[in-house]
């Protein structure tokens, strides 16, 4: 799919962030019944949030943050009817990039709900801890990338 156009804004007195959100609320609470309490946390007020827009449509986000020197990608969604046409993908590249030139990270951390861990894996992640995490019971498994 052409013509992704990605935004990126630092916490959460913005617009962009309320785009992410209810883009997060379809996927993350709607869809795998996450409690809104836990959607949204602290991080977000700390975090880069990315929204794809398709025209002026929000459909596809992630939240970038940087913790003790380490940089982590979460809150990755493509809503759902523009799932398996590459959105992930371009999202992901879009987040490699940003997060290489502009926050100056050389590798990334994220909490991988086991379905998608080919999809990252495909994204050049590595799993870097087989235990399974449960947060917002759902099953994750922690992967790394080197930028
Ligand atoms: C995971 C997610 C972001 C992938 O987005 P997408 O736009 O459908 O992915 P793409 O079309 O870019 O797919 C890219 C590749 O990953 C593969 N892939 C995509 N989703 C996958 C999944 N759930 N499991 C395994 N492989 C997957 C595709 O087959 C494709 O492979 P290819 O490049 O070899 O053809 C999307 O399914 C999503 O938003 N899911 C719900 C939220 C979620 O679970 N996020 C992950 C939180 S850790």
């Amino acid at each position: 799919m052409e013509g992704i156009d990605f935004k990126v804004v630092f916490n959460v007195d913005n617009k962009l962030f309320f785009d992410a959100l209810m883009i997060r609320k379809n996927v993350f609470v709607d869809e795998q019944n996450v409690d809104i309490t836990e959607e949204i946390d602290d991080y977000d007020d700390k975090a880069y949030h990315v929204v794809g827009y398709l025209l002026a449509e929000p459909i596809c986000c992630a939240r970038i943050y940087i913790d003790v020197n380490k940089c982590y990608w979460g809150r990755v969604a493509v809503i759902k009817k523009y799932r398996k046409k590459k959105v992930g993908n371009k999202l992901i590249e879009f987040l490699k990039e940003y997060s290489k030139k502009e926050l100056s990270a050389s590798e990334v951390i994220i909490e991988a709900q086991l379905h998608s861990i080919d999809f990252y894996k495909n994204n050049g992640f590595e799993i870097i801890d087989e235990e399974i995490k449960v947060i917002s019971n759902i099953e994750h498994k922690t992967m790394k990338l080197v930028l």
